[in-house]
């Protein structure tokens, strides 16, 4: 089979990094892209290989660069997958515009320059394949972490959107949607600055709400589970739409979209308001 060449963001930890250890064992190079990069790894096969590529998504410069070398130093790429980001937590009235920013600049703007340095080789090639990790929580709304919602909503509809700009040039893109997925996410989530008040009027639900999160998180799948979904997309000919691991999500996402937003909005709040 023909080595792929993906470059995948956020490689460094849990889902990025099983998603570019898989990636390798099945032949691909995986240019590994994160803020504290690693170790190059090859796999026991010798035909897949991981190379760290140390890069903020937020810096454009970085990203073109190291598109440029990858180009340069294997002559294609196959597929790029924006998996980066983050969580912030607090209640909105508690989060100042700064901290607005911080949560879109890495989920969603970082993952828009991430593809917009991919685009201009995807399109000379007439193919390539964009895959983007939003999030249940992108067609779910969730309390005090209303602006990652609303971050990887966006992206979600961004991704769709996408999508037909550059089906004539033979891109396909596809957007992943983990639900509670064991990682160091809960670790990396921070809280606004005001949201750590207790005289915060939110504070006593805003923490009681985030720990149930953040127990469902550390109950929830394999970060091997959700990257396998996601890597199968880079070897299928016609990659799905959209990707939710687990057939829980997969009826929670139904069911959002069948039932009336005011119930389905009210069942979220029993669980986390
Ligand atoms: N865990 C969950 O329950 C869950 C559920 C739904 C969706 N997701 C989504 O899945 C994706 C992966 O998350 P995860 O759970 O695997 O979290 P994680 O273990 O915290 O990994 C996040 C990765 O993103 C990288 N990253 C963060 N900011 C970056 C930046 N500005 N530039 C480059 N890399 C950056 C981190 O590396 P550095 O710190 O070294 O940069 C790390 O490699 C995220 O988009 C997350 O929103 C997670």
């Amino acid at each position: 089979m023909e080595t792929k060449v993906v470059l995948l963001t956020g490689a460094s930890a849990g889902i990025g990094l099983a998603a570019a250890n898989l990636l390798m064992d099945a032949g691909a190079t995986v240019y590994a892209a994160s803020r504290r990069g690693g170790d190059n790894k090859k796999s026991s096969s010798g035909e897949g290989e991981i190379i760290n590529i140390a890069l903020d998504v937020n810096d454009e410069i970085s990203l073109k660069s190291a598109v440029e070398n990858i180009i340069k130093q294997k002559g294609k790429l196959d597929a790029v997958i924006c998996n980066a980001g983050n969580g912030i937590a607090g209640a909105i009235e508690d989060i100042s515009s700064e901290e607005v920013k911080y949560q879109f600049e890495t989920n969603f703007f970082g993952a828009v320059k991430t593809i917009q340095a991919c685009l201009p080789v995807f399109r000379s090639q007439g193919y390539g394949k964009v895959i983007a990790v939003s999030s249940v929580a992108g067609v779910i709304p969730i309390p005090f972490q209303t602006l990652y919602s609303a971050s990887k909503s966006a992206l979600l509809t961004f991704m769709k959107a996408l999508s037909l700009e550059v089906k004539p040039f033979g891109i396909q893109c596809c957007t992943v949607l983990p639900g509670d997925t064991k990682t160091d996410f809960t670790a990396a989530r921070k809280f606004a600055e005001k949201a750590q008040n207790t005289n915060s009027p939110y504070y006593k639900k805003m923490t009681a709400s985030i720990a149930r999160m953040e127990k469902d998180e550390q109950n929830g799948r394999p970060a091997e589970f959700v990257a396998q979904k996601m890597v199968n997309q880079v070897y299928k000919n016609k990659m799905c739409f959209t990707v939710i691991p687990g057939i829980e999500y997969k009826i929670f996402n139904w069911l959002f979209k069948v039932l009336p937003t005011r119930l389905s909005v009210w069942i979220v709040g029993l669980l986390y308001a």
